[in-house]
């Protein structure tokens, strides 16, 4: 294959920033957009030092279509991947129309300049939200989505479904990724999460209690039916998560069989509990972290994990690292950053 260009949308953030290590590792050409609502400038320059390779950077916002149209003109990307998105599950249940305006309609300028400029592969970054709380563990592609008390799934699912309906007619190739839970780090430990504020995630709160920024993690709720009371989650780690872009870029490339429009779930197909990764984290990384047992978080699901088969049998990916990389990982990226 000669060299593919990857446009890249939202590059400078958790998982965009990992994914461009990945593709320029790979050695793809990369192109990437940011407006550094939720990141930094200074990790464009990681993702380079990490690969000693350049990347063609334009800070935008994504919900602008001229400044995107004009990108696309000059850099005409082979591959869109298509991260920029407000993330939060809290903030967008007070800011309902703010999470919909910006998630849908950057996702509607990406799909109109790729038609103006033909080209006709995206990779679109979803979640295991869009499952909700009703269906049985492990959860598969098939399931249908559930009602969500929040404007952040509800505005994956409606991306989903605007994708799902524009593929035939436009000729794109498509793919949506469901992520379940990433954490750790880049292990260089020179790039990471870099969350605003107090963390809403477990693992940024977990390594800031272990540095002392925080005084103890709250644990919302210990009374589930699990067996050790606590939350169940599918933790990926990062890399992983971020090599299964460049699975799903090479498939669109290469692949003649590929449905126009597919989906699948990034998870490990493993469940760990609140507890569990605390005890991971606390014994890989010879550190106390204080906790308390508060009340259950509104809207928390009791267990949520994938089934991976399809991600193996189609995209030809599986995640690889443990939950003791993962906590590894996390951990020397906090050190990085203090
Ligand atoms: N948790 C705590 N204390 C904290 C933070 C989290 O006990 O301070 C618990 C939660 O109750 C949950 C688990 O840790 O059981 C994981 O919580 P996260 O907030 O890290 O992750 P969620 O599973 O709630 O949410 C993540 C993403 C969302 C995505 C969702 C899909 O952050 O973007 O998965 O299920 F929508």
């Amino acid at each position: 294959m000669d060299i593919k260009k990857v446009l890249v949308t939202g590059g400078a953030g958790f998982i965009g920033s990992h994914t461009a290590v990945e593709l320029l590792n790979t050695g793809f050409e990369l192109v990437v957009i940011d407006n550094f609502s939720n990141s930094e400038p200074w990790i464009i320059k990681q993702i380079e030092s990490i690969t000693q390779k350049k990347i063609s950077f334009y800070q935008a916002d994504v919900t602008n279509q001229l400044s995107i149209q004009d990108i696309f003109n000059k850099e005409k990307p082979d591959v869109v991947i298509h991260f920029a998105a407000y993330k939060s599950v809290g903030e967008s249940v007070t800011k309902p129309l703010m999470y919909f305006q910006n998630n849908i309609d950057s996702l509607m300028v990406i799909l109109s300049c790729m038609s103006q400029s033909n080209c006709k592969k995206l990779v679109f970054s979803s979640s295991c939200t869009i499952y909700g709380n009703n269906h049985p563990n492990p959860l598969i592609e098939d399931y249908a989505f559930s009602d969500l008390p929040h404007a952040y799934g509800s505005s994956k699912q409606i991306c989903e479904t605007i994708l799902q309906k524009t593929t035939i007619a436009n000729q794109f190739n498509i793919i949506s990724l469901r992520y379940f839970n990433p954490i750790g780090a880049h292990p260089s430990g020179l790039l990471g999460e870099l969350p605003k504020g107090t963390p809403n995630n477990i693992m940024p709160y977990i390594t800031q209690v272990a540095i002392g920024k925080l005084p103890f993690l709250t644990i919302f709720g210990n009374d589930y039916p699990t067996p050790d009371g606590t939350c169940i989650r599918d933790y990926i780690h990062i890399s992983d998560l971020a090599e299964a872009h460049v699975f799903s870029c090479k498939r669109l490339l290469t692949s003649n069989i590929a449905p126009p429009y597919e989906v699948f779930n990034l998870g490990t197909g493993t469940g760990v509990s609140v507890l569990e990764l605390i005890n991971h984290f606390e014994t890989e990384n010879n550190v106390k972290i204080p906790y308390k047992i508060g009340l259950r978080r509104p809207g928390d699901a009791v267990c949520t994990y994938a089934n991976p088969e399809k991600s193996k049998k189609n995209l030809k990916w599986e995640a690889k690292r443990s939950i003791k990389e993962m906590v590894k990982d996390g951990w020397r990226w906090q050190l990085f950053i203090k």
